[in-house]
């Protein structure tokens, strides 16, 4: 039996958890879920299959709604305030990590234990040093969860399985001359979905992109910050600026009819408040259709049972991909800066 905590947004819990126990159950792994409503994490009980057979069987990038996660090793409770670091540094004896992170949830009790561990980082990593715990060549990274200052969970994740960023979150900040807030998400998709190597051919000048439902313009702002050439489909105003660039051709046209003149679109992105099964399809038919090289589109949840729902939606995407005689690539993620929507890319390959 193994447990493993599952950092998600807070209120995404049942997704979150339907999500693992599906992916789990088709791997030929049983177990269940903890989930309580706003807690930013959920529990996941393995009943059959070796420590860790979760990490070797199930990738993160194929979870939506899970930022990061870990295998527990150990609970710690009621600990001592005036020595936390000794029965921490006792559980830990023998075991290496290539890396130590400590871990809230994201939610306002998190952040209540986020200033208490700026506090305990420094003795705790001094402390663990001494014991060598920390080695570059180990393959998993430590956790250590903070419920509160006395109730801790020691845990691992492995390198080749895991999120890199702290809490599974990419922090960025918000460009002040950006038109609206949203334009976080699109650059979150792109440091998600775009390996680095590829931003100097897939997100530079002289590309030619497409926004469906642009206004007021954040969206296109990332684009035309990176140089392209932008056709913004859209009945409500832009931002003036964004249009002084001469880099934005504002058309005031309904974007699920508006179709590409010429074939030299790089970029389809879309983030219209509309059905997903619509924008689903929608977005099919420009991949289909060879209008466009890739596309990055929100699908928007505000239905209770999101993960249900967009499992539909997957699979009406993938028949009529198939349908289409297309081979494509389609990743999809629920963001940092993701409301009530995922985020989704797809391209031919
Ligand atoms: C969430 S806002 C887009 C925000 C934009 N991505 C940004 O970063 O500023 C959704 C936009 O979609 C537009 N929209 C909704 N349905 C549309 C349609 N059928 N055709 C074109 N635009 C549409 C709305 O007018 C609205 O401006």
């Amino acid at each position: 039996m193994s447990r493993y905590i599952l950092y998600c947004r807070a209120g995404f819990e049942k997704d979150c958890a339907n999500e693992i126990q599906h992916h789990a159950t088709e791997a030929g792994l049983f177990g269940f879920c903890r989930a309580k409503d706003n807690f930013g994490y959920v529990e996941f009980e393995l009943t059959n299959g070796e420590d860790s057979a979760l990490f070797k069987k199930v990738k993160l990038d194929k979870l939506v709604f899970t930022r990061q996660w870990f295998c527990l090793i150990e609970e710690l409770f009621d600990l001592d305030p005036s020595d936390r670091i000794s029965p921490i540094v006792k559980a830990l004896a023998g075991h290496e990590y290539a890396d130590i992170t400590l871990d809230y949830a994201d939610t306002n009790e998190g952040k209540a234990v986020s200033s208490f561990t700026k506090k305990f980082v420094v003795p705790l990593q001094k402390a663990l040093n001494k014991q060598k715990v920390v080695q570059n060549k180990a393959e998993a990274v430590l956790h250590i969860f903070l419920f509160n200052s006395q109730h801790i969970l020691l845990g691992f994740s492995p390198c080749n399985n895991r999120s890199d960023l702290h809490l599974g979150i990419r922090r960025l900040k918000f460009p002040a001359s950006a038109p609206s807030r949203s334009t976080l998400k699109l650059e979150e998709a792109f440091h998600y979905f775009i390996a680095k190597s590829d931003w100097p051919t897939k997100l530079s000048g002289g590309l030619n992109a497409v926004d469906l439902g642009a206004a007021p313009g954040g969206w296109t702002y990332q684009l035309v910050q990176r140089g392209m050439m932008v056709s913004a489909i859209d009945n409500g105003p832009m931002n003036k600026d964004l249009m002084e660039t001469g880099q934005v051709k504002h058309l005031r046209e309904d974007g699920f009819k508006y179709e590409p003149k010429k074939r030299n679109v790089h970029w389809l992105v879309c983030d219209m408040v509309e059905k997903p099964t619509r924008v689903a399809a929608l977005m099919v038919k420009w991949i289909v259709n060879d209008w466009c090289k890739e596309a990055i589109f929100n699908l928007k949840l505000p239905m209770k049972q999101r993960y249900q729902h967009l499992a539909q939606v997957v699979e009406q995407m993938e028949v009529a991909l198939y349908e289409g005689g297309v081979r494509y690539k389609l990743q999809i993620k629920h963001l940092y800066h993701d409301r009530e929507e995922v985020t989704c890319y797809l391209t031919r390959i």
